[in-house]
């Protein structure tokens, strides 16, 4: 079984407060990209869950979220067989854009299949849930849509079923820790606040509205990693220079995406900033 494994964006990001568990509310917008990781399954007869990745830095073990849906699907149904897990890596690992909560995803349902589990799209969410806050948006398929709560409580953005939209991505050559960003929010939390509710930015992408689009896009976070890492605020500084207006920081970064209007301008943007060897650059959009 050959499968794709998306990437997501968000274009609306907002930490809400901190929650006595320790994670945050949120309230955020994602959207899928066709960025994808390729995962291959095949089914073996032993219990044994073997996972590889053409990446040297994935871990191959529980601390995986592919092996771990695995695991959890084995061991919650007691199922009697096992699988091989290969990984073909393109998205960015540790960068803001949901790879490790998307082959988690991507696993859930594979095995569904390959394991004749027949769960229903309810229970593969609840599943999703116990692996990571990213995972059950995956599970949808959707190409939009509102995540509150940890961003597992997941709303179909109907209206947006339709919108396609161009992306540039950069992607500096540095890992951030997503629970230390996180841990930061609770005392920079007044940095900033978004001008517009999340509402504003629906209307702005449903009618294409780019001027609008441009002051309504938000991330709490992205102040934070700025301040800790001053290369990733000067990725949207270049991408202003080039004339860009609506560019947003990915979850806790380090990934920063611009949006355009056509894959031409994507492409003549990806043009004029190569060059710099510590940017990964992809041309990319809605799925
Ligand atoms: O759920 P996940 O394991 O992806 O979260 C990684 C870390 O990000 C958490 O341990 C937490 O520090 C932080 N986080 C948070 N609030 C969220 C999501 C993540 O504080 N809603």
């Amino acid at each position: 079984m050959i499968l794709n494994s998306y990437a997501k964006l968000n274009l609306y990001l907002e930490v809400i407060n901190k929650r006595p568990d320790h994670y945050h509310n949120l309230k955020t917008v994602f959207e899928r990209i066709d960025l994808a990781d390729r995962i291959i399954l095949k089914s073996r007869p032993d219990k044994k869950i073997n996972l590889i990745c053409n990446f040297p830095f994935v871990p191959k073990d529980n601390l995986n979220l592919a092996f771990k849906s695995a695991k959890l699907l084995q061991d919650t149904f007691a199922v009697e067989e096992g699988v091989d897990i290969k990984i073909i890596k393109r998205i960015p690992v540790g960068s803001g854009l949901g790879g490790g909560s998307s082959n988690a995803a991507t696993v859930l349902l594979g095995l569904n299949k390959l394991w004749k589990l027949n769960l229903l799209p309810k229970k593969l969410v609840d599943l999703a849930k116990r692996i990571g806050s990213d995972v059950p948006f995956f599970i949808y398929g959707l190409p939009f849509a509102l995540a509150e709560l940890r961003g597992d409580k997941i709303s179909p953005l109907k209206a947006l079923n339709k919108v396609r939209l161009w992306h540039i991505l950069v992607v500096p050559k540095i890992k951030v820790s997503t629970p230390i960003i996180y841990a930061k929010w609770d005392r920079y939390s007044k940095l900033t606040r978004p001008k517009y509710d999340v509402k504003i930015l629906n209307l702005a992408l449903r009618k294409r509205d780019f001027p609008l689009l441009s002051e309504t896009l938000f991330n709490s976070l992205e102040e934070i990693t700025f301040k800790l890492y001053p290369r990733v605020r000067r990725i949207k500084e270049s991408l202003k220079a080039l004339g860009l207006k609506s560019i947003l920081m990915s979850g806790s970064g380090p990934a920063i995406m611009g949006i355009v209007s056509s894959r031409k301008e994507a492409l003549a943007l990806r043009e004029q900033l190569k060059g710099n060897r510590f940017w990964q650059l992809f041309v990319t959009r809605t799925v």
